[in-house]
């Protein structure tokens, strides 16, 4: 598809803007208010280069580009660790209410009381689901809530006076943000093996647990989907150890409603509101990454934070203990306001289908798909699950990202490839509890044609995608050689 600059027809029909006419009547200034001419001389190097095109071309090619464009709205997105959600467009209205979206963070707690009691209720909502004492809305994603989680656990060692623990220990599947948020705290980061069926080593973990461990970082269902069931063992042994446990919330997904963080022992958490309350991502933003702890934690959190006396609410910062601030004035409010409104819709009643109906829809798809591909660990899958390919496939050539290449083809977004990095050739698939049956049957037949393929026409599959604008691109020269100017010209 050409860029739009490349679409430049000189004395493109624009009726809405009509030439300047020095000769006639007609002025530029006749047209545009005056402060919005330009007085430069009309020299053609300082001229704007936009492109000379009529409204009609300007329409088709913003619609040709939106066509293109791939979401959770335009198709199925099996994005594991991701939960691709279809967020309900109502939650977007209610976020975008001038009474919202036009507050300023500065104007006076007198004029904001509505979205400052929404805040609060939100805090409440997300202590009620994850088993915690007191949350702060602060952090602004998953990996910024890790950090804000990890110095809060710092400040509670040090006020201790316990200054030796220097290690966080991390699972070798984890999320690459869990040992990177560490090692921005100032600690070393230990990785704890796993056993065959993808849980935490338990011996592994003893083995590393001692008095220079602050924390340990887990995320319950794993990254591999699979629900670590020595959880209460490994809080025990981490709390008798002197450390901290800290929960990465990115799949809560699976447990909402149904089983609580707090009640497995996590001392910290972090959600990402981004995946599981309602607030689309995927093209970079803006998230939210809350953290709440337990009571014992609670002084050290950020500020500032939304207090209420008698029925009026403001923001304080009032907190001796704290970290101190994380960021500008209270994270992105616009992301509480759909989580606020995920909360009200669903009710608590409500709230468990979410976490039963994800785990529900990729049990299904891994029963239906397991007959097709490799599984390679066989505990109950939660909310995610990982496939590999076949040894057939692997031995004509068709590897994971080949696979997720072809799926573009048949109109679905690729799984996550390649993660968790334990995993050979990883395929990691998250349905998410908003998508049919019929959906989700649709997505194994697409899948089970491409094993087909696989094994009959392999290089169909290996040069995909055949269909998109872009086919396979070098990824090697992208990231080693990477040009991202436009060049117009020649
Ligand atoms: C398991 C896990 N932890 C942490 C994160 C980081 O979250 P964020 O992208 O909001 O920073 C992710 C993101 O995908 C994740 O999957």
């Amino acid at each position: 598809m050409e860029l739009i600059f490349e679409k430049n027809r000189k004395g493109s029909p624009n009726p809405y803007f009509p030439k300047e006419d020095p000769a006639g009547s007609r002025k530029a200034g006749d047209v545009l208010p005056k402060g919005m001419l330009r007085t430069e001389p009309d020299d053609p190097n300082k001229r704007l280069a936009l492109p000379e095109m009529s409204e009609l071309e300007v329409v088709r090619h913003v619609l040709g580009l939106c066509r293109r464009q791939v979401g959770i709205d335009s198709t199925f997105y099996p994005l594991g660790s991701c939960t691709m959600k279809y967020n309900p467009k109502i939650n977007e209205a209610v976020s975008r209410w001038p009474q919202f979206a036009a507050m300023h963070p500065l104007q006076p707690d007198s004029t904001a009381q509505g979205t400052l009691q929404v805040l609060l209720e939100l805090e409440q909502g997300l202590c009620h689901v994850t088993g915690m004492d007191a949350v702060t809305l602060n952090p602004m994603a998953g990996a910024h809530g890790e950090w804000t989680g990890i110095l809060i656990i710092k400040a509670y060692h040090d006020s201790r006076g316990d200054k030796k623990r220097r290690k966080i220990l991390v699972p070798t599947a984890a999320h690459g943000t869990n040992p990177a948020s560490a090692a921005m705290c100032g600690y070393e980061v230990v990785a704890i093996p796993g056993t065959e069926d993808g849980l935490v080593d338990l011996k592994g973990l003893e083995a590393a647990l001692g008095d220079d461990v602050a924390a340990l970082m887990l995320t319950n269902p794993n990254t591999l989907g699979l629900f670590e069931t020595d959880i209460l063992k490994i809080q025990k042994m981490v709390h008798d150890a002197g450390g901290q446990l800290y929960y990465d919330g990115a799949n809560l997904n699976a447990i909402l409603g149904v089983a609580r963080p707090g009640d497995m022992g996590f001392d910290v958490v972090h959600m990402n509101l981004h995946k599981t309350f309602s607030t689309p991502h995927g093209g970079g933003g803006p998230g939210a990454g809350p953290v709440g702890v337990k009571k014992h934690l609670a002084e050290f959190l950020p500020v500032p934070f939304v207090k209420k006396t008698g029925d009026r609410y403001e923001m304080s910062s009032d907190r001796p203990k704290t970290i101190g601030r994380v960021g500008a004035f209270y994270g992105n409010s616009n992301v509480y306001v759909r989580a606020y409104a995920y909360f009200r819709t669903y009710g608590r009643d409500g709230l468990p289908e979410v976490g039963k109906h994800a785990v529900l829809n990729a049990a299904y798809v891994l029963a239906k798909l397991q007959k097709t591909y490799t599984r390679p660990l066989k505990n109950p899958c939660m909310h995610e699950f990982i496939l590999q390919p076949t040894k057939e496939m692997l031995a004509k050539g068709v590897r994971t990202l080949h696979l997720a290449k072809r799926l573009i083809d048949y109109g679905y977004h690729p799984p996550t490839i390649y993660f968790p990095l334990v995993v050979n050739e990883a395929m990691m698939i998250e349905p998410t509890e908003t998508e049919s049956k019929a959906t989700l049957d649709q997505f194994v037949v697409a899948m089970e044609k491409i094993a087909k393929e696989a094994l009959e026409t392999p290089e169909l599959v290996i040069n995909a995608p055949h269909s998109a604008v872009v086919g396979k691109v070098d990824e090697t020269k992208a990231a080693k050689d990477l040009d991202l100017r436009f060049c117009a010209c020649e």
